[in-house]
């Protein structure tokens, strides 16, 4: 039996298109024990202030308005009010609300604590509460602080926080928010983020991106495609529930049109990498002179596999192309030789964890496909930093991203790419070269090390000795749709 058609009214807004955000709060909380009921109550009250797809493609529609109408008067848009409001939960949330079905993922089930040793994290550096775990996040975007702010006193209100009454304790606030000037949209080493992400079958345009269209189950949990396994039309049976395979578990009717929300906090020494591209400079021809990229910047494009301006180094190797990178149907229009790492080198931050034509002839990339929905936090480096050329150590100054995704399974999604691929010296699998080495952004490993950064002499190896991003850990989570939370979440009492 086919599941029902797609609402996008009944799917939480930041999975499938993401919330519009100039900043965002994440604010994590625990349930207090012996408030369920009342908590219920409350989430139903919760339920109509959380914005939907639907919602998401009015915001975004307002946007694109504003934009031609400045672009007519040869102005500047203004940034329109709007906030957007999404919640999810953990394992040990649904245990919590004594919703005890078995949801299929064994990466959510276990948390996200269970993989600080698949990943090589070091648990010292994990923040209290990831590792004690937290029952869910309601998070919250919009266009100004002030905005977020009023929003979250309204969630507040509606949990009691902070009152005598209190169904959750607020256990963990972080704030993002897009980096200032010429800087929005790129993370903190100066690159452009947000600009490969897979299309989604019928939601999103295909022609948006020069990537392939994955299907919505990919991303939504019971939609064809969920664990790449789930022939035409589903595999349900009369309640709608969906099978996975091998293990034959089935997962609950509520979880459809929900999705894996993981979420991991991302410190990130920019001075330390800078200083670390100056002193391995590779060799370019004279380079201001003739138009050419610094050394350093070479080797900031090869490490990542794109230009700072979000141009790939696969279609413009040796020269930043900024025009290329803003336009979007060319920033990602490339798939990689996958004979050669003379443009890209195999262990590239984007071919790692999207190898595209590299894993044609092993079945492809689809079901390892995330989207990614990360955000800055933390200030711009100091000068003090930059002349140091060491970040400082008061953590008021600490930066990084606020990394998310969804996905419809952790083990394949998430969890794959940073353990199978990123960490994985070995991955892509070539024959014939030197293994490609680690991902040298996000890769962790008791020794870093990658080849093929020398577009002169491929065979080299660079020991990148230290790390640039240091996890302080996360949680898994599952975002429900708006049906579930009303009828299964509001109802767990
Ligand atoms: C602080 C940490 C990170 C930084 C600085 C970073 C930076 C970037 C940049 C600059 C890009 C290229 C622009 C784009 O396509 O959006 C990118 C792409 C990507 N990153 Fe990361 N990233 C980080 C963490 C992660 C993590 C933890 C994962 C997953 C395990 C990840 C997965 C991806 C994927 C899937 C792409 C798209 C690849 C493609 O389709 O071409 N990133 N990242």
């Amino acid at each position: 039996m086919s599941p029902p058609t797609l609402d996008l009214n009944n799917v939480q807004g930041d999975i499938l298109l993401g919330l519009p955000k100039k900043g965002q709060t994440f604010f994590f909380f625990n349930i207090n024990d012996g408030t369920i009921p009342d908590f219920c109550i409350q989430l139903g009250h919760l339920v109509p202030l959380i914005t939907t797809v639907a919602q998401v493609q009015d915001d975004q529609a307002r946007i694109s308005k504003e934009k031609e109408k400045a672009k007519a008067h040869h102005t500047n848009p203004q940034i329109l009010d709007m906030t957007g409001v999404n919640i999810s939960f953990s394992q040990k949330g649904l245990l919590q609300l004594s919703i005890n079905d078995e949801i299929g993922d064994p990466a959510f089930t276990a948390g996200q604590f269970a993989d600080v040793a698949n990943f090589a994290d070091d648990p010292t550096k994990w923040d209290p509460e990831f590792k004690a775990g937290v029952h869910g996040v309601i998070y919250i975007t919009g266009s100004s602080h002030s905005l977020i702010d009023s929003q979250l006193a309204k969630v507040k209100t509606i949990f009691g926080v902070g009152g005598p009454g209190a169904t959750i304790t607020e256990v963990k606030v972080l704030q993002g928010h897009v980096r200032p000037g010429d800087e929005t949209g790129h993370e903190h080493f100066g690159f452009l983020d947000g600009v490969s992400q897979p299309a989604i079958q019928g939601i999103s345009t295909p022609a948006n991106r020069g990537q392939e269209t994955v299907d919505q189950g990919v991303i939504l949990l019971g939609r064809e495609g969920d664990n790449g396994i789930v022939p035409p039309g589903g595999r349900h049976d009369a309640d709608f529930k969906f099978l996975i395979e091998p293990e034959g578990v089935t997962r609950p009717t509520w979880a459809l049109d929900g999705s894996f929300f993981v979420f991991r906090h991302l410190q990130q020494l920019v001075p330390e990498f800078n200083d670390f591209l100056e002193k391995n400079a590779l060799d370019v021809p004279i380079p201001i002179l003739l138009g050419n990229p610094s050394g350093a910047d070479l080797l900031g494009a090869r490490l990542v596999g794109r230009w700072k301006s979000g141009a790939p180094i696969d279609l413009t190797p040796l020269k930043d192309d900024p025009a290329m990178g803003a336009n979007p149907a060319q920033n990602d229009a490339f798939r990689f030789d996958v004979s050669s790492q003379a443009r890209c080198p195999f262990a590239a931050h984007i071919r790692k964890t999207n190898p595209r034509a590299d894993l044609d002839a092993f079945g492809g990339t689809e079901v390892r496909r995330i989207l990614r929905r990360g955000i800055q936090f933390g200030p711009e480096v100091t000068r003090a930093e930059a002349a140091a050329k060491r970040s400082s150590t008061d953590i008021k100054l600490e930066r990084g991203l606020l990394f998310a995704c969804y996905q419809s399974n952790i083990v394949n999604g998430f969890q794959f790419v940073q353990q199978s691929w990123a960490n994985n010296v070995s991955f892509p699998p070539k024959l014939g070269v030197p293994t490609p080495g680690i991902d040298p952004i996000i890769g962790q490993a008791a020794t870093r090390a990658l080849v093929g950064v020398d577009p002169d002499v491929a065979t080299k190896e660079l020991d990148l000795t230290a790390e640039w991003v240091v996890s302080k850990g996360g949680e898994y989570f599952f975002s429900p749709s708006i049906s579930a939370l009303r009828d299964t979440f509001v109802q767990a009492a």
